[in-house]
């Protein structure tokens, strides 16, 4: 049993926030922060916006893009960290707060950013056993509430935002969620986490020494088991972390930069929202066509990895 993509959403917030922002606040530059992280501005939710304001709006963009209503889906999977609520799922709230009535379940997934790729393995599985058959899967962060601005290192690295794809089942197995792997590895917990106090704490070195190692090695592992190379594959959409860490990546996997999709200059790292960000924006940009084959590779905090092939 396969699936296949049948509509697409995001939703960004209206502040803009430019490196130059951050030099009038702390002691950092603009050319620090493109030299070693390729980010130029990142958008950040106003205080009042919650991440379920935001999940929201990327699920009815979405239903409208598919041309459906939210009663039409059977099952929600939210990849999220940020939530302002710890309960209930922000996916049960996007549900209340788009008037659903079929009883449909949802629930979030806590893969960090390799959070959408865990909501993606779970669509797959559900699709493969025939247990549901239309899923939207939306990945949200709120992570400017998590932002330390007496720590420059992690400050200058997040945004905020919210996207949503809308799956249904179908007896084609070379379209939509093809292939999934998801990992992960708690002894390196302490990479990267939240503290307490809702803050980040990160050893950006390590974390960068991971990030190169693990993404390519999912993305070979995937292609391995599709039983694909990389000349299949259209396009490449990292995990939005460091433009430097792409750039590792696309080098390792031998895969031609043009091909690889950037949004980090723009977004900055959305953690789960990152890959279905990208995703959109090339659709709204006709950079991406529909029917071509996208590797999809991430990493987080946990430490996750893993990889998805989605032929959009
Ligand atoms: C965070 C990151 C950009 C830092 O880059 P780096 O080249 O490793 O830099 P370092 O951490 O070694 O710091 C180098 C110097 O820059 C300084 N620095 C850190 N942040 C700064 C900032 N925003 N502005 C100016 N200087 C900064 C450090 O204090 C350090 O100064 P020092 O040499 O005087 O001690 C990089 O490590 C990285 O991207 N790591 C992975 C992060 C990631 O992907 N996280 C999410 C995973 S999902």
């Amino acid at each position: 049993m396969g699936n296949r993509l049948i509509g697409y959403g995001s939703y960004l917030p209206e502040r803009v926030v430019a490196n130059q922002d951050f030099e009038k606040i702390m002691d950092t530059s603009d050319e620090w922060i493109v030299t070693r992280t390729g980010m130029r501005e990142r958008h950040f939710a106003r205080d009042d916006e919650t991440v379920v304001d935001m999940a929201t709006i990327a699920a009815q963009r979405a239903l409208d893009n598919a041309g459906l209503t939210i009663d039409d889906i059977d099952l929600v999977i939210v990849a999220n960290v940020s939530a302002e609520l710890d309960f209930p799922s922000v996916g049960c709230q996007v549900l209340g707060r788009l008037g659903a009535k079929n009883n449909a379940p949802a629930f979030d997934v806590r893969g960090a950013c390799t959070g959408f790729i865990y909501a993606l393995h779970c669509a797959r599985g559900f699709f493969t056993s025939g247990m549901h058959r239309r899923i939207m899967l939306i990945g949200a962060e709120k992570m400017s509430r998590f932002i330390d601005y007496n720590d420059r290192s992690t400050a200058v690295l997040f945004g905020d935002g919210a996207g949503a794809l809308i799956f249904e089942h179908s007896t084609s197995s070379y379209s939509g969620i093809i292939d999934t792997v998801i990992m992960s590895d708690g002894t390196e917990f302490d990479m990267l986490h939240g503290s307490p106090d809702h803050h980040i704490m990160m050893n950006g070195p390590e974390t960068y020494k991971k990030a190169v190692q693990l993404m390519p090695d999912a993305a070979n592992y995937i292609m391995e088991h599709a039983g694909i190379t990389a000349d299949n594959v259209d396009w490449i959409i990292p995990h939005q972390a460091n433009l430097r860490i792409i750039q590792s990546c696309a080098q390792r996997l031998e895969f031609p930069l043009e091909k690889i999709l950037v949004t980090v200059d723009k977004h900055a790292n959305t953690s789960g929202a990152s890959g279905v960000l990208a995703l959109a924006y090339a659709f709204d940009n006709d950079i991406i066509k529909r029917g071509q084959l996208i590797l999809y590779p991430a990493f987080g905090s946990g430490l996750t990895w893993g990889a998805a092939l989605i032929r959009v």
